[in-house]
């Protein structure tokens, strides 16, 4: 297996289908907030949660285009959490994905206007790709929803942004018990949303489920981990969003609290328990495990 080659074949294949499911038509009145949501929807980015999900899907030898509409509706939850983390009141960031943030190109009413259409479009396509499937296969689309729902939720990203934001406002310093809190929510939930979900829609075990999200939970540690590094050492060209976004918000990062050198040894440690949980399945996870090891050594 060439670990490049495969996951180029996710990217593309996920870069497909958000083409063909999520952008939509730039007319009628509201056409402002259209445009501005295809502008953040296909403006790049790794599309790292709709691979994992359809890896996840094919370990479990999925079938169906159910996993097209869930793929398409997580990255636009992603993309919704991104324009609203650059917003003015939030990171204030002017560079996202190699371009100019949302709201630098539309304002800021037109950007959190485009967070709102992208979050319920998303469900949207996720409630049409459970009509879309067989009667008999609807439950997993309902249980999928029901899990991609609360990951994004007030007990998922949205509750994580919402701590983050609170603590760098109010100048309050996240301890180590406080910033797994924040990770966990703000960058865990959809990775493990990203996980399970194609777990789910394949119809996998629910014991292995758990066992799922774990990985998923550890993998997203390390993702965060690596992201706040990134801000202090990326190089902005390549990353495609501000170096020392972090360190302008006077923002306690897990950097701060742990020093270059314990972040990195700590996301190595996140990332190597994630393989662990997933060589427990008894599958062929090789693919997996490596593309999450490939992810503490990223520069974007
Ligand atoms: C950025 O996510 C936000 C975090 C959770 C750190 P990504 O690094 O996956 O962003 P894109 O999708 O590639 O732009
Ligand atoms: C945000 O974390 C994670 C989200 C849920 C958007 P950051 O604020 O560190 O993400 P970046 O660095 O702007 O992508
Ligand atoms: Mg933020
Ligand atoms: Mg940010
Ligand atoms: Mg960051």
């Amino acid at each position: 297996m060439n670990l490049e080659e495969k996951t180029k074949e996710y990217v593309d294949y996920a870069k497909k289908v958000i083409e063909k499911r999520a952008l939509i038509p730039e007319e009628g009145y509201q056409k402002s907030t259209i445009e501005a949501m295809n502008y953040s929807v296909s403006s790049g980015g790794k599309r790292l949660r709709p691979v994992f999900m359809k890896a996840f899907f094919d370990l479990y030898e999925g079938q169906g285009i159910i996993i097209e509409y869930f793929m398409s509706a997580l990255e636009l939850i992603h993309t919704f959490s991104l324009v609203h983390d650059d917003l003015p009141a939030l990171d204030n960031d002017m560079f996202r994905r190699g371009k100019k943030t949302t709201h630098a190109v539309y304002g800021e009413a037109m950007a959190i206007l485009c967070g709102d259409g992208l979050l319920n479009r998303a469900y949207e396509l996720a409630i049409e790709g459970c009509l879309a499937c067989d009667e008999k296969d609807r439950i997993y689309g309902l249980r999928a929803l029901q899990l991609l729902s609360e990951k994004t939720g007030i007990y998922g990203m949205i509750g994580g942004e919402s701590y983050d934001v609170e603590t760098e406002k109010k100048k309050i310093v996240p301890d180590d018990k406080s910033i797994d809190f924040i990770f966990r929510l703000k960058t865990c939930a959809l990775i493990e949303a990203a996980f399970t979900v194609g777990a789910i829609l394949a119809k996998a075990p629910k014991e292995d489920i758990e066992i799922i999200e774990r990985a998923g939970y550890c993998t997203g540690m390390a993702f965060q981990i690596i992201d706040d590094i990134l801000d202090v050492t990326g190089d902005e060209e390549i990353l495609g969003k501000p170096v020392g976004s972090d360190e302008k918000n006077q923002k306690t990062t897990y950097v701060t609290l742990h020093g270059l050198e314990g972040a990195v040894k700590d996301a190595d440690s996140y990332s190597r328990e994630a393989v662990k949980a997933l060589k427990s399945l008894g599958r062929d996870t090789e693919y997996l495990e490596e593309l999450i090891l490939s992810l503490t050594k990223r520069n974007k």
